[in-house]
């Protein structure tokens, strides 16, 4: 497995495979890998004949106030998770090397970026949209692998491939959860071990939801109390947003169906955890 810091050096070795005729199969992270990040770079190794994983702590997708100098990073055990998946080749970026000085361009996005977490996080899609597109440009990648835990940022990059004819096949894969139900996400690692069990609110959340409505409760209101329940159940979490919505558009429904989307970001003292299910699929 070769690990390139170099984004000149990366890009010329991505052009040599891509007139080798190699298919290229992308997984962008921010690292600190867990087992979804494993899923990703699984399902890459039978999508591609070279897998690339990307490790970059994108300062452009952070707000002034949130967590990117206390992002936890551990490049070493990356790159040991990253041989054991398969990953061919690791590209770790320094901040200086993806934004050097005069760096000016942002990509403009559309209304799906307007609610849930780019409601609460302003200007933290255009900084994923531009690094994607960026990452894309220098792995040039035929297929790449995201996971649907983040299903706004997902919906988000599909639609900029499609509407930038990015020649790029974009596979969303599955959350994974701890036996518990806990999403998996880097951010766990804040949560003490107090934290971390009432983080399992979040989960408990979508469960309920998921019930009533397989009992034949498709009322926005009756469902959305469900969830507040759990949550409002453990006094340290405080709800950011907790919403039904349509699972293509994003924008609110009347009624819940089985592409209702219920999305809920919850903060456990400081750490803010996000989570989703849309009602028809499996959890
Ligand atoms: O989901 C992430 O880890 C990041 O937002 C991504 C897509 C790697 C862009 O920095």
């Amino acid at each position: 497995m070769k690990l390139i810091h170099d984004v000149a050096a990366m890009q010329q070795t991505m052009l040599q495979l891509k007139r080798e005729g190699r298919r290229i199969a992308f997984v962008p992270t921010m690292g600190f890998l867990h087992e979804g990040h494993a899923s990703l770079m699984r399902e890459g190794r039978q999508r591609g004949d070279i897998l690339v994983l990307s490790i970059f702590v994108n300062p452009a997708q952070f707000g002034p106030h949130e967590d990117l100098e206390r992002y936890p990073r551990n490049l070493e055990g990356d790159c040991a998770l990253a041989e054991g998946c398969g990953v061919d080749i690791v590209f770790a970026p320094r901040a200086a090397g993806m934004y050097p000085p005069g760096f000016q361009t942002s990509v403009a996005l559309g209304p799906l970026t307007e609610p849930l977490c780019g409601a609460s996080r302003p200007g933290h899609f255009n900084g994923v949209a531009v690094v994607v597109t960026k990452l894309f440009g220098i792995v040039q990648p035929d297929v790449a692998l995201f996971g649907r835990k983040d299903y706004q940022q997902l919906a988000i990059i599909r639609q900029m491939t499609c509407d930038l004819n990015l020649p790029v096949e974009i596979v969303g894969m599955p959350i994974v959860r701890e036996p518990d139900g806990l999403a998996r996400s880097s951010r766990n690692s804040y949560l003490t071990a107090e934290q971390r069990q009432q983080a399992l609110c979040l989960y408990r959340a979508l469960q309920a939801v998921r019930e009533l409505f397989a009992q034949g409760e498709d009322t926005i209101e009756r469902l959305l109390a469900a969830a507040r329940t759990q949550i409002e159940a453990v006094p340290a979490a405080a709800i950011e947003y907790l919403e039904l919505r349509d699972n293509t558009t994003l924008q609110p429904v009347d009624r819940a169906t089985n592409k209702t989307l219920l999305a809920l970001a919850v903060k456990i003292g400081t750490t803010r955890l996000i989570d989703n299910t849309v009602l028809g699929e499996a959890l």
